[in-house]
């Protein structure tokens, strides 16, 4: 049997771990794995492919990035449509049916977040054999409590407060800093608490930027002279929009940032203090995956193989309850995982005094 393998979406720590526990759990089973290059680009015919085997991805777990190309934009990105979903051409499915039949591919594994499972929700329905596996630093897919990536890009925000955290004490300054999140702020958050922030603005608390500022001056008046405020790109004022860097259609969407700019050059107007912002962005996404990381995307690419050998199609792998599992693809795409602003998480942070800016 011949199974392929595709990366749709942004990049994320953890892509090729799942790729080596695909390739890993196929050879044992006598399959050949066809890696598609660039997304469902790859699909387009005569197809763009490689053969993955055990001795092509010897090595490849602990690599960041995906050795099999990625996009976010492309054929197969369509604009949101009704109700939000991006309604593929039915001649593109046709085009990647003949691609697939040509090389005898039976069943596909696409990794992705919400707008490549989308596209693979509409493969499913056009009956072409799929398994979805959740990609996201985000961790902003419903459906699964975790995807991979997540804890690399959380591990990479702590350790870039944790430096900040010095040279903003050594200058008496207010530090934003502005990581990923567009419509939730779980980086912010677990970065936030796992870094010692003082303030966290995430999107779904709209903030005010006096109450940021009452409590730098707060830590002021007590002798703590530094802050650090954590401001996911996705975050706004209340009564405010988000901030966007340029408008950038090609793929539906526009790029967010600027957020951290807009509350530094604030912080610095309404307290007196000096202000930086520093944003990480694609920092966030680059280098290695965590441990963790690696473990979850080996049983992710392990669990997609097992799904293919029982002929389970239509479904996205899921972490739930310590276990690896599986879910209807349609239950993971019809709406975000967001933070839960009166959750224990939340309640946690403001329990050792940080403040999401609401006046709480
Ligand atoms: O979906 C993950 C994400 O990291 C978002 O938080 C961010 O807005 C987006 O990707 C940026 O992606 P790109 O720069 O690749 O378009």
């Amino acid at each position: 049997m011949r199974i392929g393998i595709l990366n749709g979406g942004g990049d994320c720590p953890g892509l090729n771990a799942v790729t080596h526990g695909v390739v890993g759990a196929a050879t044992r089973l006598g399959w050949q794995v066809v890696g598609f290059r660039d997304g469902f680009e790859g699909l387009l015919p005569p197809g763009d492919f490689q053969i993955l085997t055990t001795a092509s991805t010897t090595g490849i777990l602990k690599l960041g990035g995906t050795i099999l190309g990625t996009t976010n934009r492309g054929h197969f990105s369509g604009k949101a449509g009704e109700g939000g979903v991006m309604k593929i051409p039915a001649e593109l499915i046709e085009k990647a049916r003949r691609t697939l039949k040509s090389l005898e591919v039976e069943a596909l594994i696409v990794v992705g977040g919400d707008g490549t499972l989308t596209t693979a929700l509409q493969f499913h329905e056009a009956g072409i054999p799929v398994i979805g596996v959740p990609k996201t630093i985000d961790n902003d897919l419903e459906a699964t409590t975790m995807t991979f990536g997540f804890d690399s890009a959380v591990s990479f925000v702590v350790e870039a407060l944790d430096r900040l955290h010095w040279t903003a004490q050594s200058h008496k300054r207010a530090m934003v800093v502005e990581v990923m999140g567009r419509h939730a702020g779980w980086i912010a958050l677990f970065g936030g608490i796992g870094g010692g922030a003082n303030a966290i603005l995430i999107p779904e608390i709209p903030f005010q930027l006096s109450e940021v500022a009452r409590k730098v001056r707060e830590r002021d008046a007590a002798g703590l002279h530094s802050s650090l405020i954590v401001v996911a790109e996705g975050a706004k004022q209340e009564g405010g929009e988000q901030i966007y860097k340029t408008e950038d259609l090609a793929g539906g969407e526009f790029k967010l940032g600027g957020i951290g700019d807009r509350v530094a050059k604030e912080i610095e107007r309404l307290t007196g203090k000096e202000a930086r912002s520093c944003t990480l962005g694609h920092l966030q996404r680059g280098g290695s995956p965590t441990s963790w990381d690696r473990v979850l995307a080996t049983r992710f690419g392990v669990k997609a193989v097992s799904m293919i050998e029982e002929g389970n199609f239509g479904r996205m792998v899921s972490y739930q309850q310590y276990q690896v599992g599986s879910v209807p693809i349609a239950d993971a795409v019809c709406h975000l995982k967001l933070v839960d602003p009166d959750g224990e998480i939340v309640q946690t942070a403001r329990s050792v005094g940080i403040v999401f800016g609401d006046g709480v």
